[in-house]
């Protein structure tokens, strides 16, 4: 499974790729607007500095909701760098322009999923990526991982080739249960990522190699 990171907070990101660990990085509006980027230029610059920071896909989101507003928008991401994928929510217009970029060989990534139609309608225009939100469903009660699991079997059920990318990642739990159920990626916070390190045994048997080898 791949691990993306989600942010915009370039030390974090930058953190995570010096571990070594890192396959890409998704970004929504909230996000950039949590590191205080404003105004287009900024924010175009900012989504290069990320690019430059990591060797994997990098998801821009367009903020236009009519479909020549996404193709324009996505048109002008994509162009930014070679790692943008262009995030396009799943609306109808959105489903059309994930087509058109499907189309001309750019890669998009479908946003606020919540839905496995809407997971079947992203696979069938060709979106590379498709990002369920599993933190967001369990907030409301319904279980986020148990829609992973079924769009795993309807995307397999035909071969969809595409990638599964379980977003609004809460904790290391989730990470382990999307590899366990066959998510294609995870994007996390890096919170998340450091949790996995974490196992109390390790800790104290550190400890006595450590104490051990003075004696
Ligand atoms: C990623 O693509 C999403 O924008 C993100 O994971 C949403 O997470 P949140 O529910 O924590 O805001």
């Amino acid at each position: 499974m791949k691990f993306f990171i989600d942010t915009a907070n370039l030390a974090q990101i930058k953190e995570a790729q010096d571990m070594g660990v890192l396959d890409g990085v998704t970004t929504n509006p909230s996000l950039m607007a949590k590191e205080g980027i404003k105004g287009q230029s900024n924010i175009l610059k900012h989504y290069v500095d990320i690019c430059n920071l990591v060797t994997g896909d990098v998801s821009a989101e367009v903020i236009a909701t009519d479909y020549e507003g996404m193709i324009k928008e996505g048109e002008a991401l994509a162009d930014l760098h070679e790692r943008i994928v262009v995030k396009i929510p799943m609306i109808k217009d959105g489903i059309k322009a994930i087509k058109y970029f499907t189309e001309k060989g750019i890669k998009t990534n479908c946003t606020l999923v919540f839905s496995a139609g809407q997971a079947l309608l992203a696979a069938k225009a060709g979106a590379t990526y498709m990002s369920p939100f599993i933190g967001r469903l369990d907030d409301v009660s319904t279980d986020g991982l148990r829609l992973i699991e079924d769009i795993r079997q309807i995307y397999d059920n035909y071969g969809f080739e595409t990638q599964i990318l379980a977003a609004s990642v809460r904790h290391p739990m989730h990470i382990i249960e999307c590899a366990r159920i066959g998510a294609d990626v995870a994007t996390c916070p890096l919170s998340a990522i450091t949790a996995l390190l974490k196992h109390p045994l390790t800790d104290s048997g550190l400890a006595q190699f450590l104490a051990d080898a003075k004696k």
